[in-house]
């Protein structure tokens, strides 16, 4: 058995409970539907969630779409927006590959009905038959396989049900275990011994089963094949089937991208670990196209300059956000993670989060693929075009399909990695606990607090309040005292709080001061009235 995972440094102290507790309490996220008991996989952001999760799409459109970062020739890149439907035609999705191909592997518990991922079985310990099982048939090591989600928690739980049914049928139970993946007769042989989440006794789990995760829904008043529609999976064929769209009326040239922010949706085996994993969720995609290789002269990028140039720019995005330290990582694929539109050897990268229930490991938040010229290739296929539908480079008198490279990044699980970095415990306050969001994060930018309900107090801090959310997301709260007040700022993770008080009023509404607390260090000082829409521009931008 091996030991269990090390808390990871900077997520230590760090309680994923605790956090989900704070999201709740203090309205970041909520169950869809709670009032009825929620719905598995599908999540609501309230007022502060709503609002974190705005200024991470309002920071990647900004970044992207409308000062999109410099090229590696040191000139903008062009990149453009498209904002396409929910429900495609369902040819699009035969094209894509998604009909056939966007499977998982399933299997089902027959004594729960429960269904879970195969990919998350894990074995959990062994035992060699020689030594004692009493199976004289075999003559090689058997294993017991039990179920883990490769969190801890739900590693100890597998280990105690593995434990005690290797004591049950009388095995010795060995100290390491191997891991994920199987081999396919390994995974096929198992499933008499895999003890499932939920049962006591091995062996009520089904073979595994390809499962498509694409959501099926009807156009129109009869329910047949005829009318059978998809939910989206994924943001970026709305790009590649508007492709010829963009290039016919914007003047973009390759290199250039097509940028999509929204919902996607997908019927996830294990709906799990908060929002990270959701059936309904919000992507923010680059497709950005680029000469084919066998259009490239002398001296120009090939897909590989590009397909690092999008990492990087990628990775220090992220970054600037807030996620700056050792809990974020750029991880190359293993061949065996490729999707089915990535070519073996053609790049596909993953920026990686080491959440609380993922720490030591990481989860991922952006996928960064060179995806060739796959999906234009089969759009212009299947829609009858074939080769006519080949872009025109007129720099280098060739036809030809743009390959592409796809940065595709997670605004909810950006959202949730934000929130889990800036989660800070801190006992000597009141609060226990701050977010230290960076301030272009913080859904709060600062509050606004009369020090007393009365002495012309409010009247002056209701009009520093007006000022100043004409141009930011400030708060203003009169009620309880001001220790608690600062408090609740701290759980929303506002950087600035300012305070009206007898000084400010003595000084007159222009020429008076106010405090400045600062969340991270508590310290406060004073600045003039007139000068806080200042300090905040300094400091926030
Ligand atoms: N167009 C490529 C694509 O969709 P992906 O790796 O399947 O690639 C891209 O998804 C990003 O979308 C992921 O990095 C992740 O941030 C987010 N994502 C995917 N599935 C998700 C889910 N079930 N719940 C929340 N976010 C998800």
């Amino acid at each position: 058995m091996t030991d269990a995972p090390t808390p990871a440094p900077g997520t230590s102290a760090k309680s994923m409970d605790d956090i989900v507790a704070l999201c709740r309490r203090r309205g970041f996220i909520w169950q869809s539907s709670e009032i009825y008991g929620g719905i598995n996989g599908f999540w609501d952001y309230g007022p502060l969630g709503a609002q974190l999760k705005k200024n991470i799409r309002d920071a990647w459109w900004q970044d992207v779409v409308t000062c999109p970062p410099d090229g590696p020739d040191g000139h903008p890149l062009q990149i453009v927006p498209v904002d396409c439907t929910i429900i495609m035609n369902p040819k699009v999705w035969e094209a894509s590959g998604h009909v056939g191909g966007f499977n998982d592997l399933r299997v089902d518990c027959r004594e729960t009905n429960n269904r879970y991922r195969a990919d998350q079985i894990s074995v959990m310990v062994s035992w060699d038959t020689e030594a004692g099982s009493g199976d004289e048939s075999s003559d090689a090591i058997q294993r017991l396989f039990a179920f883990t989600a490769n969190d801890q928690e739900s590693y100890e739980a597998a280990r105690k049900k593995a434990e005690k049914y290797a004591k049950h049928i009388g095995v010795k139970v060995a100290k390491n275990p191997a891991t994920w993946p199987l081999t396919h007769a390994e995974f096929e042989g198992a499933f008499d011994y895999v003890v499932g989440p939920d049962t006591e006794r091995p062996g009520t789990l089904t073979e595994p089963r390809q499962f498509n995760l694409m959501f099926k829904t009807h156009c129109g008043a009869v329910e047949d094949e005829e009318s059978l529609a998809y939910l989206r999976p994924e943001t970026a064929q709305g790009i590649f089937t508007q492709f010829w769209n963009v290039v016919d009326t914007s003047r973009v040239k390759v290199p250039f991208g097509i940028a999509q922010m929204g919902k996607a949706f997908r019927n996830e085996v294990t709906p799990r670990n908060f929002t990270f994993r959701s059936r309904e969720f919000e992507q923010m995609e680059i497709e950005f196209f680029i000469v084919h290789p066998e259009a490239l002269q002398p001296g120009d990028l090939t897909p590989t300059d590009w397909y690092q140039y999008w990492c990087d720019q990628r990775f220090a995005w992220w970054q600037s956000i807030g996620l700056a330290g050792s809990n974020l990582q750029l991880r190359e694929h293993e061949k065996d993670e490729l999707s089915h539109y990535a070519k073996e050897g053609a790049g596909t990268s993953d920026i990686e989060y080491r959440f609380p229930f993922t720490a030591p490991g990481f989860g991922e938040l952006e996928g960064v693929a060179h995806r060739t010229d796959f999906d234009l290739r089969q759009h212009a296929e299947h829609c009858g075009q074939g080769d006519r539908a080949k872009y025109f480079d007129q720099d280098r008198k060739a036809r030809y399909f743009p390959h592409v490279i796809e940065p595709s990044a997670g605004a909810d699980r950006g959202t949730l990695a934000v929130l889990c970095e800036a989660y800070t415990p801190d006992p000597s306050r009141p609060s226990g606990v701050y977010m230290n969001f960076t301030p272009r994060m913080a859904p709060i930018k600062a509050g606004i607090f009369p020090l007393v309900a009365k002495d012309g107090m409010p009247e002056i801090a209701e009009k520093l309040y007006r000022d100043l959310r004409e141009r930011w997301a400030v708060q203003f709260d009169v009620k309880q005292s001001i220790g608690k007040r600062y408090a609740r700022m701290d759980e929303a993770g506002t950087p600035y709080c300012f305070t009206i008080d007898g000084e400010t009023v003595s000084g007159g509404a222009s020429g008076g001061t106010v405090t400045v607390r600062h969340r991270d260090t508590q310290q406060q000082d004073r600045i003039a009235i007139d000068k806080v829409a200042q300090f905040l521009a300094e400091k926030i931008g």
